[in-house]
């Protein structure tokens, strides 16, 4: 049981590890008030970051390799930088609702994220992380049918070894029961195929076959979507499926009338050496979903993106894409958004490097 006299603070005293070691400073779920993921596992008490590495309240160094943890951190801890952006614009204007206002922020990081998705993408949609932008991405996605008089269009088929976040509907286009164990009876379950990979489908020809079936199965009238990461995150770690996977999903994209969303919420904002990973991959999809790096670790922010012909079904229809998220193009994340982006320079170094490191590294891999 967590000790209730020490609520609101912590000390060391409350942590493993005895005082002047140089073992890491940890919490688990049994000395803290924060409910946890893991009871059991121990959770370094972090108190500052600087580039890759973070320091416990002892000052144990600790190499970050993982982003934060969650692969978010892409332009390292403790950016001074990036925390005076987010300090002048909270003084400012820290918070307004998307449905009602705008801002400049809001308004210059749509225009900056369509132009390095290039591509003929023309609008953004913003939320607060992977998984919400991942589920605007399938409500855009349906109502683009629903608007264009297909409402039989519901379903949408995924590659079974993915992740697209932890909500009801991202975790039904995720085939992997493991995972939505225990929350199944809640879950929509969506249409998977097996994902193409070195050992069982090196050519994708197999995918393909299944996704064909699974459309003459359900009709081609009842698909709303493909939705996929197009380079594996945690999944199927760095997996992109070959190039006949692509130009075959594109040539059935033509034949179905279905829609392509990428999952970007890892791969976006210069992970992969491009700004979006879809840059790297002969298929232009029509949604591309990003969140993680765009906020850097300095604020909560995802974001939807699409080409125009998808926003033209809600312009020529019902003019109304119903529902958002509260702190969807909130002035304080998208002007940490531009801070990250622009000037673009900056971070086209840090993309650059990647496209450098990973020209050395890919030979030995
Ligand atoms: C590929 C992918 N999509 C979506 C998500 C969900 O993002 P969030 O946790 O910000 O909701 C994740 C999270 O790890 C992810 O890796």
């Amino acid at each position: 049981m967590p000790d209730h006299s020490r609520t609101g603070t912590f000390t060391d005293e409350a942590a493993t590890g005895p005082a002047g070691s140089a073992s890491l400073v940890t919490l688990t779920g049994e000395n803290s008030h924060v409910f946890p993921r893991e009871l059991d596992r121990p959770r370094p008490i972090i108190e500052r970051g600087e580039g890759v590495w973070l320091y416990d309240t002892r000052g144990n160094p600790l190499l970050d390799a993982v982003s934060g943890g969650a692969m978010i951190t892409n332009l390292g801890h403790g950016r001074a930088d990036i925390a005076q952006v987010a300090r002048a614009q909270a003084s400012r204007v820290g918070y307004l609702y998307d449905q009602q206002f705008t801002s400049e922020p809001h308004e210059h990081l749509a225009r900056e994220l369509t132009s390095l998705a290039g591509q003929g993408f023309t609008r953004v949609h913003f939320v607060s992380g992977g998984a919400e932008a991942n589920e605007t991405a399938i409500r855009l996605m349906r109502s683009y049918h629903v608007e264009r008089g297909q409402p039989s269009r519901t379903k949408f088929i995924s590659p079974a070894q993915a992740y697209h976040g932890p909500t009801m509907t991202t975790l039904g286009l995720t085939g992997r029961p493991g995972l939505q164990t225990p929350y199944q009876p809640y879950i929509q379950q969506q249409l998977h195929i097996p994902p193409s990979s070195w050992p069982f489908d090196p050519s994708g020809e197999g995918a393909l076959a299944a996704l064909d079936e699974l459309v003459s199965t359900h009709g081609a009238d009842t698909i709303a979507g493909f939705f996929c990461e197009p380079i594996s995150a945690a999944a199927f770690p760095a997996y992109t499926p070959p190039q006949r996977f692509w130009t075959g999903l594109a040539e059935r994209r033509e034949q179905y009338g279905f829609l392509i969303a990428f999952d970007e919420v890892v791969t976006g904002i210069g992970r992969t050496g491009r700004w979006f990973a879809a840059d790297q991959i002969p298929l232009r999809p029509d949604i591309i979903t990003t969140a993680k790096g765009l906020g850097a670790g300095y604020a909560a922010i995802g974001a939807m993106i699409c080409r125009e012909h998808v926003f033209d079904a809600i312009a020529a229809g019902s003019r109304a894409f119903e529902h958002g998220h509260t702190w969807g193009g909130a002035p304080s994340s998208c002007a940490v958004g531009l801070a990250v982006l622009v000037p673009p320079v900056v971070s086209s170094l840090v993309v650059m490097r990647r496209v450098e490191a990973g020209a050395r590294v890919l030979p030995g891999v």
